[in-house]
């Protein structure tokens, strides 16, 4: 399976995800990735052994911490260095600038990683970038699960900013993306039935200082 090295998301898709944004605040959109991208991902995530799968932990840098209260999940940080982790880089980076073009976001650069959630892992529910704490401003996450079905269970729920209402609750199925301003939307990861795989990411503005790009995870 080749992969078209020029992937990146199509004007209307851009156009809806930037009206989306600019409305709401975040966007559900399925089947958002080119099927063979999807599938090069997913069978990526596979071959990762335990050693290549992280205990997931909170914060960054040095106020890093593992609390499996609050998360049980592992990940793989995504490396361009590897082709397929490079194209999916490549096709978020057309989201990086069509928002910026569209919506004047200043977005920077965007870190990500691979997430698997074994049976009965979750994430509870909490914010991704604390107000004025950080420069993650837009969140992504990517499914890669095929056929998912409701008894599958493991879905994202989205809370009001506002109410703390659920807004939506999204199941993890295949090409399903995500996309929701960062500091503005308690998520929570529902415990699942059977593994389940995501990406998450982070689009960042630069909060360097003196020239310095802002480097920890
Ligand atoms: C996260 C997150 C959601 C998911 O990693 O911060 O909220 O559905 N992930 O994997
Ligand atoms: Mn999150």
């Amino acid at each position: 399976m080749n992969l078209n090295p020029d992937s990146q998301f199509s004007s209307e898709q851009l156009d809806l995800i930037a009206d989306n944004l600019a409305q709401n605040g975040f966007i559900i959109l399925k089947q958002a990735l080119p099927e063979a991208l999807l599938m090069q991902l997913k069978q990526r995530a596979q071959t990762f052994d335990a050693v290549h799968w992280k205990q997931a932990g909170i914060g960054r840098a040095q106020q890093f911490q593992r609390d499996e209260n609050i998360r049980s999940d592992s990940i793989h940080w995504i490396d361009k260095e590897d082709p397929i982790e490079r194209s999916f880089l490549t096709h978020m980076d057309s989201l990086r600038q069509g928002l910026n073009q569209r919506l004047f976001m200043g977005l920077f650069d965007y870190e990500s990683h691979f997430a698997v959630y074994q049976s009965g892992q979750f994430y509870q529910k909490h914010i991704d970038a604390l107000k004025g704490r950080s420069n993650r401003v837009l969140s992504t996450v990517l499914y890669l699960n095929q056929n998912w079905n409701c008894e599958d269970a493991g879905e994202l729920l989205l809370y009001s900013p506002k109410d703390d209402q659920v807004l939506d609750k999204v199941s993890p199925s295949f090409g399903t993306l995500a996309i929701f301003l960062s500091e503005d939307f308690p998520h929570e990861v529902l415990p699942a039935k059977r593994e389940r795989y995501s990406i998450a990411g982070w689009f960042r503005i630069n909060n360097n200082q003196g020239g310095q790009v802002d480097p920890a995870h």
